[in-house]
């Protein structure tokens, strides 16, 4: 993370109700309302919620520029003290919390599911704040973003393999899926219906049973990520490509879901110089948001919403060229397509 302070407001507080740490980040609303996620996740101390939920709130921002979406970057961080159980009263707690401090942003930010939330508790954040999306279906939401992310990511991987196969088809292509949450258990089920060659991790040992399922071959998390195969995706938490794991690496390219997968951003040139494709999460990723916005803000169709997901794959590939084309990173292409295209918005003041 850069050392300069670049968010346009962050909210944190003690809930009123959960009595646990609240953090709202908002990035930027310069392309419109900022949008991202509600994560309720564990930490050993609060300030890394709130490193989290700045960093995750910057790539929303790159997220939505770059899939072109009229929307910046947010995100909310309720951060669980390691020691406090979150039984079913203190979550709805939490979620109320979360509910009112979006609400006190008056439609700067407007909410999501993310990693430890889930359609139904947008319901709950729902009925104090109509700033939230991907309620269930039944509620007037678009219902679980995972499987529109899973679709982005496929997309993604489409045009990686047509930059090293020359040739979009996944089947019989050698890839490590690691983490086998909401979205990467999906995607490990579009990809083995595809044909591909899989292997799969998750630190919850529980989750080996669904190695079968998918006929893939079930490893060790560590084993999955520094793997010989041809694209490695990574579908959990942040963090995992560190200055430590490159060398070690054996595939040919990275794209997944996982947000911030990046330890520090100079990952991005040493994965470069060993000849190893990474594409931005932030990228890879964008299918979920892309299909909540598409349908919930856009009114578009199912259909229109699935065709802006899959063009995920047109994104990768043109940035892929240009960064052959100029001779950079496709970190370095992704962020420069997401400044052009902050830099061309008008700044006209608001009408009084
Ligand atoms: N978790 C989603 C992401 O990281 C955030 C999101 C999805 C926000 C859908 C709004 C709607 O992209």
């Amino acid at each position: 993370m850069s050392a300069q302070f670049d968010h346009e407001q962050v909210v944190i507080r003690t809930g009123l109700r959960s009595g646990l740490p609240v953090i709202v980040a908002v990035h930027s609303t310069k392309l419109g309302q900022a949008v991202g996620g509600c994560r309720i996740w564990r930490y050993a101390d609060w300030r890394d919620g709130l490193a989290d939920a700045l960093r995750l709130s910057a790539g929303m921002t790159a997220k939505c520029a770059v899939a072109g979406l009229a929307n910046g970057g947010g995100k909310t961080v309720v951060a669980v003290p390691e020691s406090t159980g979150l039984d079913a009263t203190l979550r709805r707690r939490a979620l109320e919390d979360v509910a009112d401090a979006v609400a006190s942003l008056d439609g700067a930010y407007a909410t999501g599911p993310d990693v430890g939330t889930t359609p139904q508790d947008m319901a709950v954040i729902g009925e104090r704040t109509a700033h939230v999306f991907c309620k269930p279906e039944e509620w007037g939401g678009s219902g679980d973003s995972s499987p529109a992310t899973a679709l982005g990511t496929l997309a993604a991987l489409r045009a990686v393999r047509q930059r090293l196969h020359g040739a979009s088809t996944l089947t019989g292509a050698h890839l490590s899926v690691v983490g086998l949450g909401s979205v990467g258990l999906r995607l490990a089920r579009l990809l083995a219906a595809e044909g591909a060659d899989l292997l799969v991790s998750d630190i919850d040992p529980a989750k080996r049973k669904r190695a079968g399922e998918l006929g893939a071959t079930w490893v060790a998390p560590d084993e999955g990520l520094t793997a010989d195969v041809d694209i490695l995706v990574p579908a959990a938490l942040g963090g995992v490509l560190t200055e430590q794991v490159v060398p070690e690496l054996l595939c040919s390219a990275i794209a997944g879901p996982a947000n911030n997968q990046l330890a520090t951003p100079d990952v991005a040139d040493l994965l470069h110089r060993r000849g190893i494709v990474w594409v931005p999460d932030y990228v890879a990723g964008a299918g979920g948001v892309i299909n909540a916005l598409t349908v919930e803000l856009h009114h578009g169709t199912a259909q229109e919403a699935r065709k802006r997901v899959e063009a995920i794959e047109h994104t990768v590939a043109d940035l892929l060229h240009a960064a052959d084309h100029q001779q950079v990173t496709p970190a370095e292409a992704a962020s420069q397509l997401a400044q052009r295209r902050l830099d061309t918005v008008l700044s006209v003041p608001a009408a009084p």
